[in-house]
């Protein structure tokens, strides 16, 4: 079973960005850990990230029969891609989108997701355990 985690926008610049909501452990850092989580539940998995619309989309559909899950945090693109979204209905591959933080207790613009209703589900405010716990309903769901 392998897995993409693919990131968005700003992502990248985690460890330096808000790190009062976002913590001080770089992107680097948290996929190791998650790696190594994937690890221990026997799954692979692929990271990639970037903060280009296009070539999120562009790796959304490359996921087509290459991948048995997406992990997608888009970032601020959450709140008003629909381009993004589309490419999520356009695959066959099931989606979980996360989040770090709690996006329900933030700024209002940012209490919608435009990309979650075409997903399996919406993990939000778990920090780096965000991921893991997606790693997990993709291991349980594999697993029936
Ligand atoms: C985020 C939440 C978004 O609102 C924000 O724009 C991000 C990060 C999160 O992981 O908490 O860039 O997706």
């Amino acid at each position: 079973m392998r897995i993409l985690i693919l990131n968005g926008a700003n992502l990248n610049m985690l460890g330096m960005r808000e790190p009062e909501i976002y913590g001080y452990e770089t992107l680097e850092q948290i996929n190791q850990e998650i790696r190594a989580h994937a690890e221990s539940l026997g799954l692979e998995i692929d990271f990639v990230q970037s903060n280009i619309e296009g070539e999120i989309i562009n790796y959304i559909h490359r996921t087509q029969d290459k991948y048995d899950g997406i992990i997608l945090n888009a970032g601020a693109f959450t709140h008003y891609s629909y381009a993004i979204r589309d490419a999520v209905i356009s695959v066959s591959t099931p989606v979980i989108e996360v989040h770090l933080s709690n996006i329900y207790a933030r700024d209002e613009f940012r209490h919608s997701s435009v990309i979650a209703g075409v997903c399996m589900g919406q993990i939000s405010g778990f920090d780096k355990h965000s991921y893991m716990l997606a790693l997990e309903y993709f291991k349980i769901n594999f697993s029936k």
